[in-house]
């Protein structure tokens, strides 16, 4: 199993290009099972996530040729509606595919995922929602197993707004007969993006980005091109690496509009932030300032950056609240940041960070995709050398992040 070790204490300097976003590529993939027709996508990152995903697709007929960071998909040959256990646990967002293949071939039987290390994180929504179309769905041996001759569309209510819930939804409908309106929908921007996508396929779409979308049932969608926007989590997470090491990073190919709440809280520690286009420029403070912070539903602060914020806070100059309001087990974290000096209490949903003058570097083990991040970062800012174990975790999300922060002067490397 690989780990990354860094050597802490380097400031961060120069420029760092920003990938296509995890979150917008899985569900805007999987939209290709919609199309009847070859689809061509940019910007793809190359994680392991993606790579699952594209397994998926093909184990159920789609044709999938990569370039690059282009992939394109030919669902024409689609023969098998099932994704099973062993894909769906490795890789929860193939639940994805239960809207499409409804919506596509009347059918399908997806694995449930089981929870994963930061919560519960059920589907009842999703399947409540399918259900509200007109699909038969039955739970039979931990399989979702649903059908449906034809689906109709509907208004549908989310009892709270769940980013894949609202983009199964969205897949299904398009091509359901008549309006479906969806309401307390999820805000990211990644809900835009699938809209963009979908509607660029000949979809009719309207509402992303806010809390009711409304979409009109065609019949058929074509073949497109389309670009996956930028990872304004990976973004967040080199602003968050700047701020740590009093450094100086200009971030490119990025859009600060995805990115409000992250950039108005950094600016509350003190981090000097300059936005132009694309780019975003961040130099860290001398002293860093403990802010409060809640997770929340997009436009809020994102709870995939939670545990990275949490590491600037464990370095700063007070105490700093960290509520988070998202997942009911997404501080596991916490006990590795304490080996390291961080002194960090939890009571139920709710983590207070006393800042520290120093971390000491120390061996760590990662245990999911963005608490894998927060350890890098700690390692950056601990003294001596930090050992992060399992990086499997980061490598579903981030491409080549030691080779990003090595350009910027961070003393990190990986070891297989
Ligand atoms: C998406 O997960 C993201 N994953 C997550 O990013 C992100 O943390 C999360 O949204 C919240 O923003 C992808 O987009 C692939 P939810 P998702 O449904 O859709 C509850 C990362 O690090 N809920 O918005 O699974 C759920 O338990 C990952 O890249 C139900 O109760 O999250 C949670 O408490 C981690 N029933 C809340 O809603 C449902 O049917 C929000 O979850 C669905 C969700």
């Amino acid at each position: 199993m690989d780990k990354i070790i860094i050597g802490g204490g380097r400031r961060l300097s120069g420029r760092v290009r920003i990938g296509g976003a995890k979150n917008a590529a899985l569900p805007i993939l999987v939209s290709a099972l919609l199309c009847d027709g070859a689809n061509i996508y940019d910007n793809v990152p190359r994680l392991q996530d993606i790579e699952s995903i594209q397994r998926l697709l093909a184990h159920m007929g789609a044709r999938i040729e990569t370039d690059g960071s282009s992939v394109q998909i030919d669902a024409r040959g689609l023969c098998d509606a099932e994704a099973p256990y062993d894909l769906v646990r490795k890789m929860r967002a193939s639940v994805l595919v239960l809207g499409p293949l409804l919506a596509r071939l009347k059918r399908v039987r997806v694995s449930l995922p089981g929870g994963c290390a930061i919560g519960a994180r059920p589907i009842n929504l999703h399947l409540k929602g399918l259900a509200r179309l007109g699909a038969k769905i039955d739970i039979v041996h931990g399989y979702v197993e649903a059908e449906a001759e034809c689906l109709i569309g509907n208004e549908i209510y989310f009892d709270i707004p769940t980013v894949t819930g609202t983009e199964n939804l969205m897949m299904a409908a398009v091509l359901a007969q008549g309006e479906t309106v969806l309401r307390n929908v999820a805000r990211e921007p990644e809900i835009i993006a699938l809209e963009n996508a979908l509607n660029r396929m000949g979809a009719k779409v309207e509402g992303a980005g806010t809390s009711v979308i409304t979409i009109e049932g065609v019949e058929s969608l074509h073949p497109a091109r389309i670009e996956i926007i930028p990872d304004r989590i990976e973004a967040g997470t080199f602003l968050v690496a700047a701020a740590l090491t009093q450094g100086d990073i200009t971030l490119t190919n990025c859009e600060p509009a995805h990115l409000g709440a992250v950039i108005d809280k950094l600016r509350g520690t003190g981090a000097e932030i300059i936005t132009d286009g694309r780019t975003i420029r961040v130099k860290g403070p001398d002293e860093i300032i403990s802010v409060d912070v809640k997770t929340l539903p997009y436009p809020g602060f994102p709870t995939d950056m939670q545990a990275q914020f949490m590491v600037l806070m464990s370095v700063a100059d007070g105490v700093s609240v960290i509520s988070e309001n998202i997942f009911e087990n997404r501080f596991i974290h916490v006990s590795e940041l304490r080996r390291l000096g961080a002194d960090i209490t939890v009571s139920g949903n709710t983590a207070m960070v006393r800042g520290q003058a120093n971390l000491t570097g120390a061996p760590v083990m990662a245990t999911d995709l963005r608490a894998s991040a927060s350890l890098i970062l700690a390692g950056l800012v601990a003294k001596g050398t930090t050992e992060v174990n399992r990086v499997y975790h980061l490598d579903r999300g981030y491409e080549a992040i030691e080779e990003k922060f090595s350009a910027l002067g961070a003393d990190i490397r990986r070891e297989r």
